[in-house]
Parts: C-alpha cells; structure tokens; sequence
C-alpha cells in the first residue's frame, strides 16, 4: 500500500478514486502448503535473468457447462449420445466472463506485463504469459519463489510454497501454474522389478500360440460354450501379446477405420520409444503386424532419441501396437525435466508437462479418440486448485470425443507410512491423481489366468479432492456397505472410487536395447486396455458411429456385462492388507477387465 500525501490524493481524478477500483495489493492466499513439500530443499533464489512461462486457468462464465455437456454425450441413455462437440463448441463452454478478461488484464498491467506476452490457451480457458522474470511473479501472485533440489532425484524446480491472488480474483481465477505442484507426472512403472520372476522368452511365443490355437479348437469342438479355457496357463507367468489378445477376446478381430482412428500414447520424463525394439518386439511376438509403425509427435521441446530407448516408453509402443494393429498410433514425447548438464548450471525446470500437453493436444484440429497415459503422482502432493482444473481439461478431451486411460498406480492402498502432509500426520491410505479424476477412466491391475486376479501393486481407493460422481454411485454405495467399518477413516467414503477397469500387469515380455526383458505395473495395463477400447472405437466408426468418447458411464452400465469381473486378490499397503477384489466394482480392479467380443456387441 502506497500512503501518499492527501494533496496528492485530492488530485487523483474521481474514477482512479473511485471505491470500486480493484485494490491489487489485497492478497488473499490461494494455495500453501503446510511445509516444503517432503523431499525437497531450498537451494535459493533463481539464477538472474530466470523467467517462468504462467498459466493462468480462468473461471468459466457458465460454471457447469463443459461438464453437463460432457455427461450428455458420454451417457448411453442420454438423447445427445455420442453428439460429442467441437472445438469451437468446448471453447464457447469453458469461455470466462468478458468481466473476468478485463479483471484479469487490468492486473497483469498494473504489474508492467506487456499485453503482447499474454495469449489464451486450452480453448480459452486459460491464459498463457510468456517469459514472466521471477520478480514479477513475486509481485503478482505475492509469492517466492525459489530453486529447489529433490534429495532423491537431484532435479532442480523452480516453484514456491505458497501464493496469493487479490481477493477479487478469487472469484475469476481457478489456478495458477507452475506455482505449489513440486512433482510432476511420474511413471507408473516397477522399474526396480525390471525381471525378477517373471520367465523371459528370447525366441519369442510360438509355443504359446500354437497352445491358444489348439485350446480354441477344442473350445470349438466343445459342446459347452463357456466351459473350456482359452487362455493357456503359461500366460499366468509370462504375458505377450498373444495372450492378452486370447485373453481379452479380441484375436479375431481385423480393424477397418485405419484411416480415422488412432490411439495415442502420452510420454514424458525423456522417455523414448524405439522403433528399431519395435520391430524386434514384434518379430518375435506378434509376425503378421511387423509392418506396425508409429508417429512420435514432440511436444514443448520433448525429444526423440532412437539411441536411448526407455522401458515405459517401449512398453506403452509395444503393447498397445501389437494389440490395436493396423491402428496408427502416435507416442507424444513431452519435455519434462530440462537436459542434465555435467560441471554446469542445472538449467532451472519450470515446465508444467502434463499442462504443457494438454496445451498442444487441446489446439489440434483432429484428436486420438483413445489416449493412454501411465504417469500420475499421490494425490494430496498435487495442489487441489491445480488438480481441479487438469482434471476439467481431461473433460475437454472427453466431451469431444477422445476416451482418457490413466494407469491406477503401483502402490496398492499407499506406500510407506502414508501419512498426511496437511501438518497433522495422519495415517491415510493415499490414492493417486490424475486416476482419482472422475473424467478419466482409470486403470488398475490384474495377474495370473484362469482365474485372473488383482495384481498386489494394483493402486485403488478413494479421492479426498473429487466427490463420487453419479455414474457410479449404486456400485461404490454398495461396495462401502459390504466392508462394513473396515478401514474406517483411511479412506473418503464419499469420494471418487478407482480404478474403473484393469488388465494385466505383471510379467509383461518387452523388448529394451535388443534384450527380451520383463516388466510389471498398471503401465503395463493402460496401453492393454487403452488398446482394447481403440479397437471398439475402430468398430464404431467403421460401423458409421461416433467414437466412445469418456467412457465411464458407459462402463458403470451397459458396459459391466462386458467386463470379466474380477473377485479375488487385494491391494495391500500402508501397512494393511488392502481392500480385496470381489463380485462387483472394488477399489482394486474396478469393474473387471475388458472382454472385447462382448464389448463390441455392447456398442455396436
Ligand atoms: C546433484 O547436482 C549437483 C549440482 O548439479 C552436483 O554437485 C551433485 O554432485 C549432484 N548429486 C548427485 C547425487 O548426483
Ligand atoms: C473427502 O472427500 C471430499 C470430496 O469428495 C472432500 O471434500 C473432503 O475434504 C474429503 N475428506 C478428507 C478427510 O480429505
Ligand atoms: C468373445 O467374443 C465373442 C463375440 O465375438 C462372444 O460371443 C464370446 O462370448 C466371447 N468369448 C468369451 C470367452 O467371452
């Protein structure tokens, strides 16, 4: 506040005077954390001259719109079924106030940030300011920040531990970034395990192929549909291709919109996927789909090493190519973390990926109508104004017409202590974002066969930031009710339930450098699944049909009965055993797993 002399004052013209001009120094915080985040310590100020990209997610002027839309076009019963929106159409939904734009302007150019810096992004949801110098940012959102340096990891960001907005633009602005979100997608993917058990098959499948051919054969031959096998028992400790395809009914099928429909895969954290592994992958696993190629599209200065293959990224390419084959499919290649230079100056990471991501995806013309991403984070590290708004650019996605997969995670109920970080050490299982999203479907794990049960790694439970969404109140009511007070106070009874969906995810053949290698985690069951729903969503443009678009309330109700439900195994951590898989939707392989034959009749 500037204390001027009253003559001074008395010269101010009365509109500047005026009670109703926007007091900009009147802070009011918007989001702190309670202490640095765990971890993570301060180095100091940022390097002279640093200047951070800010992304400013404006209130819509029409609160409930996208949303509303969203459920219209995702719901099977609704008259608008399938009508999903244009861009334009999204943008006109997510649009601010033209009172919120003034505001909004008005402040930034009272903080000297020249309008030529300030641009709109994510169909105008949000703005985009270029090349803020850190002082600004300081002054703007009454913040400090800071170089911090991650015990473990050694990477350096740029962020603060609080910030604050004028109290009049708590009304018209959902978020800012990057500000307290100190992680950053991470992947869902037990590298450590990299082939601890699980058998490798350097020469490829040919045994188990020729095992599936003759068990459907016999099931042919069979006079009780139903009761044969198909899957042979050597899938319960080495999966291929192959095997999912048997197991998830989906080896007869032959897509035929090639031309419209694409699955894409989402990368970050320099994760590169090889073409050349590719190949090899598929010479071994799959021969009829050797010619499978995929696009890697960078984004935000993502890379595209060919020389440094990552297990993630080859994993996702490898799975979900040889399972959605002849699909095209596209490997998003995001920049994360900047370069490590050696004896240098780490170069200071503000990068927001996953905005980042959804800034590029968002602009596109034509979107993959089936994404499959295997990143996320716990749940309560990610700020809730930031995770709100990610999650609303998850429905942008849905609402025209592309379906969202996230892996579940890889830590059961939660790893460690799982205490809370809001200062009061509490014990609480730990759910994961952006799985927790209710506009994302989210994919747990499965292992073995005949039976397949719940992976132990399979994260699953309830959100503390996302209420239970409509579409799946009846099954989560019901699977709360049947525990009874176990667990009572670890987990949200009235938030969001996940996974919707699992697949495999152990024991995962993948070929790394040229090395048949084996790998486990629900990174493992995103692509499967995601590849499984690419392929309905072949069949319903094939058929004239709209893409499936956000898919869960299709799969809270027609869809269930083409789900093979999954009724044993658990989800163990936080030093519990976990809750248990059983009849029904539960918290560790939600509704069951994909039967495309069945899935297919569903939606046709
Ligand atoms: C972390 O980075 C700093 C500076 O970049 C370096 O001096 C230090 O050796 C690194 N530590 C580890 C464990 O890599
Ligand atoms: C439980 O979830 C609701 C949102 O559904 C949230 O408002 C509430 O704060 C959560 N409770 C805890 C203890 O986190
Ligand atoms: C596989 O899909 C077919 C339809 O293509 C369906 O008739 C059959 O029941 C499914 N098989 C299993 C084992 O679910």
């Amino acid at each position: 506040m500037f204390w001027l002399p009253l003559s001074v004052l008395a010269a101010v013209p009365l509109t500047l005077a005026s009670p109703l001009a926007p007091r900009w120094d009147d802070f009011k915080v918007k989001h702190a954390w309670h202490d640095v985040p765990r971890n993570w310590k301060c180095e100091g100020p940022a390097p002279a001259g640093t200047t951070i990209d800010l992304r400013i997610a404006l209130k819509p002027h029409r609160e409930n719109a996208l949303v509303d839309a969203l459920y219209e076009v995702s719901s099977p019963q609704h008259a608008k079924y399938g009508a999903h929106l244009s861009k334009a159409e999204v943008a006109e939904l997510v649009a601010p106030h033209p009172d919120t734009h003034a505001l909004v302007n008005d402040w930034l150019s009272h903080h000297g940030v020249p309008s030529s810096s300030v641009s709109t992004s994510h169909n105008g949801g949000w703005l985009t300011v270029s090349s803020v110098p850190v002082s600004q940012a300081d002054a703007l959102l009454g913040a400090s920040y800071q170089v911090y340096r991650h015990a473990e990891t050694n990477d350096t960001l740029l962020r603060t531990v609080g910030y604050s907005l004028p109290a009049i633009l708590h009304d018209h602005i959902n978020t800012v970034a990057p500000s307290t979100y100190f992680g950053g997608p991470r992947a869902w993917r037990k590298t450590s395990h990299l082939t601890p058990n699980g058998k490798i098959l350097p020469d490829g499948d040919a045994e188990i192929q020729a095992e599936i051919a003759a068990l459907a054969k016999a099931k042919e031959a069979s006079r009780l549909p139903g009761s044969l096998a198909t899957v042979p028992s050597s899938c319960s400790s080495t999966i291929t291709p192959s095997c999912l395809r048997a197991l998830y009914n989906s080896s007869t099928y032959t897509p035929k919109a090639t031309s419209q429909n694409v699955l894409g895969i989402a990368g970050y954290l320099e994760e590169y996927a090889s073409h050349t592994d590719l190949k090899t992958f598929l010479t071994k696993f799959r021969s009829d789909a050797t010619a499978a190629a995929f696009t890697v599209v960078t984004v935000n200065g993502g890379l595209d090493n060919q020389n440094s293959p990552g297990d993630e990224a080859n994993l996702d390419i490898q799975y979900a190519e040889s399972i959605s084959f002849p699909t095209p499919n596209i490997y998003y290649s995001t920049g994360g973390s900047p370069p490590f230079v050696e004896d240098g100056n780490t170069p200071t990471n503000t990068n927001e990926p996953y905005l980042d991501w959804l800034q590029f995806i968002l602009e596109q013309s034509t979107i993959p109508q089936t994404i499959s991403t295997s990143y996320g984070d716990d749940e309560q590290t990610v700020p809730l104004d930031y995770a709100q708004s990610v999650c609303t650019l998850f429905a942008q996605l849905g609402t025209q017409g592309t379906s969202v997969l996230f892996s579940s995670g890889d830590s059961g109920v939660g790893d460690g202590s799982c205490l809370t970080n809001d200062g009061t050490n509490k014990k609480q299982f730990i759910p994961n974002f952006p799985a927790s999203c209710p506009f994302v479907t989210a994919v747990g794990g499965t292992t073995r066969v005949n039976p397949e049960v719940a992976a132990s790694l399979s994260s699953g439970g309830f959100s503390n930031y996302f209420p239970r969404p409509s579409y799946q109140d009846a099954q989560v009511t019901s699977f709360i009710k049947s525990i009874g007070t176990s667990f009572s106070g670890l987990y949200n009874t009235t938030g969001r339930g996940f996974p919707d969906i699992s697949a495999q995810a152990e024991n995962f053949q993948i070929v790394l450098s040229g090395r048949t290698e084996s790998i486990d985690g629900t990174s493992c069951a995103s692509p499967t699944a995601a590849a499984v729903i690419s392929l309905l969503n072949d069949f319903r443009l094939s058929e004239g049909k709209p893409s499936l678009g956000f898919l869960n309330p299709l799969l809270y109700s027609t869809g269930t009965a083409g789900l093979n439900d999954i009724t044993s195994g658990s989800n163990p951590g936080c030093g519990t055993t976990g809750f248990t898989a059983v009849a029904g939707w539960d918290p560790v392989t939600g509704l069951g797993t994909p039967d495309f034959g069945k899935l297919q009749a569903i939606v046709a």
